[in-house]
């Protein structure tokens, strides 16, 4: 007879969306996410509404979850949550209901890393087609972070370059709110880059040594642009909406491949992956898989995957949970938990 396998909920409340999955061993059963449109008339998320919100969507969300797995509260082994980096009240609210939840079911806890789990998504099992054999190399690139990692197996994972200010996501986004565009305006840019010339504008390149990023000067570059061409035509963000969203893709696509291929370079390791809310850019996937062609093994995961969600948060935490990793009643959400 064979064991029966780990049943996990996952949460993740690190941002704006509130997220539940139910993991059966390494398949997912359900992956419910639901989003906060409250932000979009701010330009950005606000951390009180962000919480406020993840109250409001969290039962719900879980129900909704167990339910499309068809399965019962007692059917479940552990809860995993992401316990950070994030925003500490949204944090907390996922952390909160993971443990009261627990207590009540006499289940472990298992707290997870945002970052890491973007990571460790590929391992699900409807991830990819092309899953990553270790080790391979992970550009993860979200709204909060922009890193170079090396993966050693799940539970060893070495950063090798990060960036020193803006995250790519970030980049995307105060590019796409410079032009006028709602937030997040990064699936926006992606939506509306086809339609232009990706060599229309040249903005500024970092000169950043060893595998670090940087995406402050892109951002300065891009408003001097805006600002000298406004001077003879104050419409030119609309009439040149489309050449300008595809000259700033091109450029952060650009700048991200340009380390990975150093990266590949320097480590030898040609397995590469790619992950976080940023790993959605249809031009960044694009450019990834033509590496192939030199040699590259390029895993990109289901869309589904690539954004936050709660199935992540499962599989991290089964293979914390396969080493006893758990966490007792004292747990808190830490908003910069470290890697
Ligand atoms: O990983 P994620 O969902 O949340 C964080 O952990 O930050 O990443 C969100 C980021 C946002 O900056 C969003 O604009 C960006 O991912 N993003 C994209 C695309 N989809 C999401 N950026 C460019 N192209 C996309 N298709
Ligand atoms: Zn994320």
């Amino acid at each position: 007879m064979t064991a029966k396998t780990k049943i996990i909920l996952g949460i993740e409340s690190s941002c704006d969306d509130t997220s539940a999955a139910i993991l059966d061993g390494d398949q997912i059963r359900a992956n419910i996410i639901a989003g906060q449109a409250v932000h979009e008339q701010f330009g950005g998320v606000v951390p009180e509404l962000a919480s406020r919100a993840h109250q409001e969507n969290i039962i719900p969300v879980v129900s909704a979850a167990l339910k499309e797995a068809q399965v019962t509260l007692q059917d479940i082994d552990a809860i995993a949550f992401t316990q950070g980096p994030g925003l500490m009240g949204s944090l907390t609210v996922g952390t909160s209901f993971a443990k009261a939840l627990a207590l009540s079911l006499k289940i472990p806890i298992v707290g997870v890393h945002h970052m890491k789990a973007h990571i460790l998504a590929h391992l699900i099992n409807d991830a990819s087609d092309n899953k990553p054999t270790f080790p391979f190399l992970c550009l993860t690139v979200s709204g909060g972070h922009t890193q170079i990692v090396r993966v050693n197996n799940p539970l060893d994972m070495e950063i090798l370059g990060s960036t020193i200010d803006d995250a790519a996501g970030e980049a995307f986004d105060k590019a796409a709110k410079m032009l006028g565009l709602p937030y997040p305006g990064g699936p926006l840019i992606d939506q509306l880059a086809p339609l232009g010339n990706p060599n229309a504008f040249q903005f500024a390149r970092p000169q950043i040594p060893e595998l670090n990023y940087s995406f402050s000067g892109l951002k300065t570059s891009i408003l001097y642009t805006l600002q000298a061409a406004e001077k003879n035509d104050p419409t030119f963000r609309q009439t040149h909406l489309h050449d300008l969203c595809a000259s700033i893709q091109n450029s952060i696509v650009t700048i991200l491949l340009h380390k990975l291929e150093k990266a590949v370079l320097q480590t030898g390791i040609h397995c590469v992956a790619i992950a976080g809310g940023v790993s959605a850019n249809s031009e960044l996937r694009k450019r990834l898989l033509e590496k192939q062609l030199v040699g590259w093994r390029v895993s990109i995961p289901k869309m589904s995957y690539c954004t936050d969600n709660a199935a992540m948060i499962a599989m991290a935490g089964s293979f914390y949970l396969a080493q006893g990793r758990t966490l007792d009643q004292n747990a808190s959400a830490d908003p910069r938990l470290p890697w």
